[in-house]
């Protein structure tokens, strides 16, 4: 994949000038990258925080040619990516499915995939937020969040930040796009994630909250978790909570 960068002081959101190009009908690789954005957005129409200078701020046009059923898992190619950017600059990440990349339970990175239908076919576009610093972070998010100034103690720039970025993005996206590539992807994304299995959590998804149990990953990315009654769910969509506590056992 061709990387052209397209760098702004100050945007909207880098995830909607993305899908702007995108229906402009720009090729695969444009990255968008700000400084500041003034309506950063975050999954469930959460807006993302985005102070200047704080953190980068970035956008990439996908066009895959995978089959539908795995494009889910550009969301999980993109965690690798980013997983494997902050190890580049001293951090230990872990993944929390599906998307949130944290350092001892704070988040420091999340991913927004978004499509577009578009003269040249589908379009995905994945916005990726990584802290940089945490001194603009506002009190509501404080004691949530992390930066990799506040993990390593040094200021990295949001260019560098972006090339180390880019240049995993860029391999991931070959590996996904590649023979094996759905399963190869899943295989990453188990050696870097603790939520793969045997993790408990409670997922909230649209309709239900099951507690229970990972079970590993679907071939879709799709989280598989064990409730207590044994019954295994398969998880396309949700919030994921790690138990501080394991559900009680019975005494023997
Ligand atoms: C989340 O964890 O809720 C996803 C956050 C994604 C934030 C990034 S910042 C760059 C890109 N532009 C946006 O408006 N959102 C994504």
């Amino acid at each position: 994949m061709k990387i052209t960068l397209l760098t702004f002081d100050s945007i909207d959101s880098t995830n909607t000038e993305a899908l702007k190009q995108a229906r402009l009908a720009a090729n695969e690789g444009l990255c968008i990258v700000a400084s500041e954005q003034t309506a950063g957005r975050g999954r469930h129409g959460r807006a993302w925080i985005s102070p200047p200078d704080a953190g980068l701020y970035f956008s990439v046009v996908l066009r895959p040619k995978i089959a539908t059923k795995f494009l889910s898992l550009i969301t999980l190619m993109t965690g690798v990516a980013v997983h494997d950017t902050l190890v580049e600059v001293g951090i230990k990440p872990d993944i929390k499915w599906v998307n949130d990349i944290l350092v001892n339970e704070r988040k420091i990175s999340g991913i927004l995939a978004e499509t577009a239908e578009t003269s040249k076919g589908l379009a995905v576009v994945v916005g990726v937020g990584i802290n940089i610093r945490s001194s603009n972070f506002p009190v509501e998010i404080a004691s949530l969040a992390t930066s990799i100034e506040a993990e390593t103690n040094t200021l990295v720039s949001r260019d560098e930040l972006a090339e180390r970025l880019t240049k995993y993005l860029s391999y991931f996206y070959d590996v996904l796009n590649g023979g094996e590539g759905p399963k190869q992807i899943v295989e990453e994304w188990k050696r870097r994630s603790s939520y793969f299995s045997g993790k408990h959590v409670r997922v909230s998804t649209d309709n239900e909250t099951i507690t229970g149990v990972t079970d590993g990953l679907e071939s879709n990315g799709a989280l598989r978790v064990i409730g207590s009654d044994g019954r295994i769910s398969i998880i396309q969509a949700g919030d994921v909570e790690k138990l501080r506590t394991e559900p009680a056992r019975s005494r023997s």
